[in-house]
Order: C-alpha cells, then structure tokens, then sequence
C-alpha cells in the first residue's frame, strides 16, 4: 500500500497524514477548507521541527516529508488514487456515514477504507458501503506522532487478509497495533472512559479538588496526565459522546455522563480547544495558564 488519502486535517487528521509522509508515503489531504489544509501543513512542519529539535528526523527528511503531502478540497479528487483511505472527520454517525459512501463511490475498488472512529461502530460504517470486507478501524491515539499505538478494529465482515495488511502497516509506519473487535468503545475507550466520568464523578461529588485528583493519578499510577487534564485535551464533547456510545451500546447505568460533564459541554467548556475545561489554556496550547476552576 502506498498512496495514502486523509480525510479530515483537524488534530488526528494531520497527526496522521503527518506519520505516513514521514514512512514514505505520498498523501493526500483532504478537507473541505483550503484554510483549514492551510493551518494543518503548518502544524505538521512545526511538529516535525520539534523531531528535527530531537534529531529523530533531519531537515532534509522534513522537507523530503513535507513534499509528500497534497491537499484537496474535493474528496473525489483525493481519493480516486487511493491504496488506502483513513477517514479522520468529525465524530459524527450521518457525516461517517456519508463520507464512506463517497470514499466507496470515487477509491478505486481495490482500496481499504478505514476510519479513526473513537467509537462509532465498524460494522455499521461498513455496512453503507459495497466492500464491507475492506473497511477496518485505524484507530490513532493523540499527539500521532507521540503515541506508539494503533488499535486496529476489526468490523463484523471485515476479511483477514485485510487485517492482516492494517496490522503490518501500522508496524512499518513504527507504531505497536493491537487488533481489537467491534464492541461500543473498543478497548481503549471502553476503559478509558469510564475512569475519566469517575474521576468526573469524584469531583462532583465534592470528594477531591481538580489538581488533587490529577496529582494523585499522576503521581500514584505514573500517568503523564491526570484523568481531569486528560479529558481536556481529548475535549469534553468528545469524551461525553463516548460515553453515550457506551451508555446506549451496553444499556449499563454504570456508563452514564456525570452531570457536570453534560453541564460543562452544554455551557461550551469543551477543554483545551474552546480555552477552558476543567483548566483554563491559552487558545491552540494544550500548556495550562490558569489554575484548576474548581476548588476542592
Ligand atoms: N508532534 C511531534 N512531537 C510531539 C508532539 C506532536 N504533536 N507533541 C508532543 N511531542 C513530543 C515533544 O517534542 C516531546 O519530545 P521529547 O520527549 O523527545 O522531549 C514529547 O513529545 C513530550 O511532549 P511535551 O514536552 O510537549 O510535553 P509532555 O512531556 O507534557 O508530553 C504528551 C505531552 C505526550 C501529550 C503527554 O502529556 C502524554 O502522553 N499525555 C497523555 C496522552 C494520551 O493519553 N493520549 C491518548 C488520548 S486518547 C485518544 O487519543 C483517543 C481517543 O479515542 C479519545
């Protein structure tokens, strides 16, 4: 496989078109805005200057890189080439929906078609398209270029050989994949979640401030972020529209949204990409400026 079509240059879309370009690949990245392909080319030059910064690429791998990347405003255009066809739009069932019907309609037939759905189901995505044995789940973890895994999702039709050339791929492309089932939430969702709405839940309830709850992640179970700052940076939309995923697709009250994570989104706190979250950011930074706005 080697032409690689994106679809979507948002923080995942541009993470990815970003790590294929640096494997090798030629991309095309597609969007429906030529401001927003605009603002990713030059988040993925700064983000390769940072791996220039570390020497894990040089200069001239920047530039090599770089120059893989087309951008196209019409999805036609942008796949009609395609070996393979990552699909990184807007968490959203009908816009998945009817993007996989172009990307079936125009890819050449050949293609596999992937999505980095956080949990939209795989089987029904396929479903809409005339090769449900070649669509598969990509899914990538953010920051892209950071995180070494792939959780590779296999729908309910989709074929082994198939599988099989994700998995590989995700391998050349450097990262560690973890072939997983169709199931609401996968696997990283389904646990991740539900660990975010506690501690969610745990704030609430008035049990511990923001940063205490943070630092006791952080510190006693050495993750990098702590579960409050974490669900920042995914976004809180992003979080609670899992969680319904998980609340429907298990029908368990144990995955119902916290309270205060529907309030926060409907207030339009939806962390670090609307500035405020449970912390407040300066807009476009994930670096905290402002202490936790909920006290203990
Ligand atoms: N591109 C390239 N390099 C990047 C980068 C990017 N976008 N973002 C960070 N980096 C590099 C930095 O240059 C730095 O490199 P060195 O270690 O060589 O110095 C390294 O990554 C660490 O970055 P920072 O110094 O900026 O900051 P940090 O040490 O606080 O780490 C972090 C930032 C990697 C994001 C870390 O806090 C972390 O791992 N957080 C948890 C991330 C996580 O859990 N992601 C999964 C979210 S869930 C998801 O994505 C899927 C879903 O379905 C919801």
């Amino acid at each position: 496989m080697k032409n690689i079509s994106v679809i979507g240059s948002g923080t995942m879309g541009n993470g990815i078109a970003h790590v294929f370009a640096q494997h090798g690949h030629p991309v095309s990245l597609i969007d429906i805005s030529q401001d927003a392909l605009d603002r990713a080319l030059t988040t993925i030059s700064k983000n390769m200057d940072r791996q220039v910064g570390k020497g894990i690429i040089t200069e001239d791998e920047k530039n090599q890189s770089l120059g893989r990347i087309s951008t196209f405003t019409s999805l036609e255009d942008g796949v009609k080439s395609a070996d393979l066809v990552v699909e990184a739009a807007t968490e959203n069932m009908n816009i998945k929906l009817d993007l996989f019907r172009k990307m079936d309609e125009f890819s050449p037939t050949s293609a596999i078609l992937a999505t980095n759905t956080s949990s939209i189901s795989i089987t029904k995505i396929a479903a809409v398209t005339k090769r449900p044995s070649q669509v598969i789940g990509m899914h990538f973890m953010n920051p892209v270029p950071v995180m070494k895994l792939v959780e590779v999702i296999r729908g309910y039709s989709t074929s082994d050989e198939v599988t099989v050339e994700i998995m590989t791929l995700s391998q050349n492309l450097g990262k560690e994949p973890v072939e997983v089932n169709d199931y609401p939430g996968f696997v990283a969702n389904r646990i991740l979640m539900p660990m975010i709405n506690e501690a969610i839940y745990t704030l609430f309830e008035g049990v511990a401030g923001v940063s205490e709850i943070d630092t006791v992640m952080k510190l006693g179970m050495a993750h990098p972020m702590g579960p409050l700052q974490l669900a920042d940076f995914i976004g809180l939309d992003v979080c609670l529209s899992i969680l319904k995923v998980l609340h429907d697709g298990f029908g368990n009250p144990k995955y119902a949204p916290c309270p205060l994570l529907v309030n926060m989104v409907e207030a339009g706190f939806k962390g670090v990409k609307t500035g405020e979250g449970f912390y407040q950011y300066t807009k476009g930074s994930k670096d905290i400026v402002v202490a936790p706005r909920f006290i203990k």
